[in-house]
């Protein structure tokens, strides 16, 4: 029902997606999410909803310390002064006076300032505004120099993870150095992934949805995938995940990635996030 990170902290095996949830509706959809039982919320400062998210933990009245929320730093605040402003800025944004979680949004490679916010992150977690400490959209080669630089790992990379796109490369790598890895867009922006013929023939031999098929594969292959919905009822079933893909099964649904099935056109070598 958890994973626990490098670092010690003990997450949910599944989060709770609010890219796009913003003003008053944003808040009902994660007022919504928390009281259907998620407790990790994913926001980003480029979000522009951090304040959405502080809002909706204190209306759900659910105690602060019950649930874990992560944000992200932006590309253009990657310098290291800049860095730890932006992570106090991202706090007052919230109302919040510590994050569970904090996240390098992107490497911006092209502009290389990654190793400087993520020695930022280190220090933010020393002085107590984060508890720990990850990335989003790394690559071996972004982990590799970061880990070499600092001699701190991760502890989770958040990236584009779906069937069709099932990063299994990066997974190991990931897995190899204790990295959790967290799946963005896990149901493929719900796409023509939700109607792909092996997917529904195997939710149908499992009595579940095209959907609660791939979270219980992300979760078995050891990934965290942080859904969204704004249905209060998609939202219980895709925490409603106790039944086991079996060997055979998980095989036939890593068959179906593809070179090309990235969703986003944003590969993280040369994307430049603003
Ligand atoms: P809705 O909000 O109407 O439930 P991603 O996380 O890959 O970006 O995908 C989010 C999309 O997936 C949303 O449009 C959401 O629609 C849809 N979605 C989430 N859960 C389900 C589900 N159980 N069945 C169908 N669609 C879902």
């Amino acid at each position: 029902m958890s994973f626990q990170l490098n670092d010690g902290l003990t997450v949910p095996e599944i989060g709770f997606g609010t890219y796009q949830l913003n003003g008053a509706t944003g808040v009902n959809t994660m007022v919504s999410a928390l009281n259907n039982g998620y407790r990790l919320l994913d926001s980003a400062f480029n979000y522009e909803n951090e304040g959405a998210v502080g809002q909706a933990i204190r209306q759900s009245g659910i105690p602060r310390t019950d649930i874990l929320v992560s944000s992200k730093l932006p590309g253009r605040h990657h310098r290291y002064q800049d860095a730890i402003a932006t992570i106090q800025e991202s706090l007052y944004r919230a109302g919040l006076d510590y994050y569970d979680l904090y996240l390098i949004h992107w490497p911006n490679p092209l502009e290389d300032h990654y190793v400087e916010a993520w020695q930022a992150l280190i220090d933010a977690q020393k002085f107590g505004l984060v508890r720990s400490i990850g990335v989003s959209n790394f690559l071996p080669e972004h982990l590799n120099r970061i880990i070499k630089e600092t001699g701190v790992t991760p502890s989770l990379n958040q990236i584009e993870l779906h069937p069709y796109f099932n990063q299994a490369d990066q997974r190991q790598f990931d897995t190899e150095h204790h990295i959790l890895t967290q799946a963005w867009s896990p149901l493929g922006r719900a796409s023509e992934i939700l109607n792909d013929q092996t997917l529904t023939a195997l939710a149908t031999k499992y009595h579940v949805s095209v959907v609660q098929l791939i979270l219980k594969w992300d979760i078995q292959h050891g990934v965290m995938p942080i859904p969204k919905s704004s249905n209060p009822v998609r939202q219980r079933q895709n925490l409603t995940l106790d039944f086991t893909i079996d060997a055979a099964d998980m095989a036939a649904i890593d068959q179906l990635t593809k070179p090309d099935g990235r969703t986003h056109d944003q590969d993280p070598a040369r994307y430049q996030e603003f």
